[in-house]
């Protein structure tokens, strides 16, 4: 028998950072933070030609719909959406899920999208019982795997062509880290040497 726990629809990272799940009056905002984003986005994220007007992008979060199952989450800083971190594909049967993100160029630089994953990797394996945590960056993104690096996950493979980008195939690093591995990893940081 497994659990099926509901992630939360919000979680505060830090005063003044927020993931909260979107409704459809976020539709224009996060539109227009895509729109202004486009030609950043598109070197490595595969839907920018989905999202061409507010409608498409209220589509996108209907069918992005908040579920058992996993969910996106707008990232608000200071109340504005500055990017979204994604819990993919939650796998309740074997306990573990997948994150993906995206910030606005503007909001880069300042460790935004590592302590918003941190928080969420936290409240699954904390809150949800989930025992695996993945994420999955093209192997040439550097700045983007630093992100699970930074995180203290381990790179355990390459997945050969995993992503079509627009007409192009990609190779994927898979990054992973289970429960017992973060908490260790958390305690050794808050009680090992400063
Ligand atoms: C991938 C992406 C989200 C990374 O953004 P980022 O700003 O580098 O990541 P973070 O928010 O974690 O910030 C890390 C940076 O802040 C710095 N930083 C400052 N304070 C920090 C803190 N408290 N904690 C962590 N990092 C901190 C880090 O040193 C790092 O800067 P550096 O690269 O100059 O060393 C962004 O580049 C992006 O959206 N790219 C386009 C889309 C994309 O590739 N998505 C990922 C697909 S897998």
């Amino acid at each position: 028998m497994v659990n099926h726990y509901r992630p939360a629809p919000s979680l505060l990272v830090e005063d003044g950072l927020e993931l909260r799940v979107p409704e459809e009056k976020d539709s224009e905002e996060l539109f227009l933070k895509i729109d202004e984003n486009r030609q950043y986005l598109r070197e490595w994220l595969p839907w920018l030609d989905d999202v061409k007007s507010v409608e498409e992008e209220s589509e996108a979060i209907r069918q992005g719909a908040y579920s058992e199952n996993g969910c996106m989450y707008l990232i608000l800083l200071g109340g504005s959406i500055v990017g979204t971190v994604g819990l993919n594909s939650i796998d309740w049967a074997n306990r573990r899920f997948t994150i993906g993100y995206w910030l606005s160029e503007d909001s880069t630089g300042s460790g935004i999208v590592t302590k918003c994953c941190a928080r969420l990797i936290d409240h699954c394996f904390a809150e949800l019982g989930l025992h695996r945590a993945t994420i999955l960056v093209a192997v040439e993104n550097s700045i983007s795997r630093a992100v699970p690096e930074r995180l203290g996950m381990s790179l355990e493979g390459i997945m050969k062509d995993r992503e079509w980008l627009y007409d192009h195939f990609v190779d994927a690093a898979i990054y992973g880290i289970t429960a017992p591995e973060w908490h260790a990893l958390r305690n050794q940081s808050v009680h090992g040497p400063q």
